[in-house]
């Protein structure tokens, strides 16, 4: 079947970059299961729906069209409309990771993710890519890094984009996120059977990189 690499791990753990990065080198689609959830949270935003409101927002996930185009930056449109600014905010973050924990919502988004197992291959990016999207991938990774280093380069990467950050807010939202992706009853946030866990505290992106890389060459 087509080769699919997964890349699972906690929020902040470099997934990003490794993933697209991987995909890249190997000519591979590249499968951003995490802006699939962001795109849900500001439709459900923008309808002006409760966070809380599963009926409605569930109907918003079965509703919504979304367009990928994976070029130098992942440009996501909405029912038609560009989206890609809201995607990286942490308003859109906190609100992703709050209608990803109803298992409801995680039903009807697995088709659509599953879809992009494309020949020659596809790299999946998620917390549950290894264990329920695709559990026979051929190669898994768990990427992690302490909640520190991860927190750190969360700020960096929003203020990079000119996005207005607190270090010490940023840590704490890191820490919440942690705490609702492993204890949801869901997919909670795990090493899938058969990965490799990368701790990357102390690598270089490009150290993370080949170490992924060499798993599949
Ligand atoms: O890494 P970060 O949490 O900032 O963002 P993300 O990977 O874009 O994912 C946003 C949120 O969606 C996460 O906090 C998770 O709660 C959720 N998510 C999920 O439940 N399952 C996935 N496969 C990907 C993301």
């Amino acid at each position: 079947s087509v080769p699919v690499l997964t890349i699972d791990g906690p929020s902040g753990a470099g997934k990003g970059t490794v993933s697209r990065a991987a995909a890249k080198l190997l000519q591979w689609h590249y499968l951003d299961s995490g802006s699939i959830y962001r795109s849900l949270a500001i439709a459900v935003l923008q309808a002006g729906v409760a966070l809380e409101d599963l009926a409605a927002i569930t109907q918003i996930a079965k509703a919504m069209r979304l367009e990928f185009d994976c070029g130098e930056v992942l440009t996501v449109r909405l029912n038609g409309v560009d989206i890609t600014s809201q995607l990286a905010t942490e308003t859109t973050g906190n609100a992703a990771s709050i209608v990803a924990a109803y298992p409801e919502v995680r039903a009807v988004l697995l088709q659509k993710q599953k879809d992009f197992r494309q020949l020659p291959g596809l790299v999946a990016d998620g917390r549950d890519m290894g264990s329920v999207v695709f559990p026979d991938a051929q190669f898994k990774v768990y990427l992690t890094a302490s909640a520190e280093e991860r927190a750190n380069r969360r700020y960096k990467q929003l203020i990079e984009k000119g996005i207005d950050a607190n270090l010490l807010q940023i840590t704490r939202e890191i820490e919440e996120r942690d705490r609702r992706d492993s204890e949801r009853a869901t997919a909670p946030l795990m090493v899938p059977d058969g990965a490799v866990i990368i701790d990357s505290s102390s690598l270089s992106i490009r150290q993370v990189i080949d170490a992924v890389i060499s798993l599949v060459r």
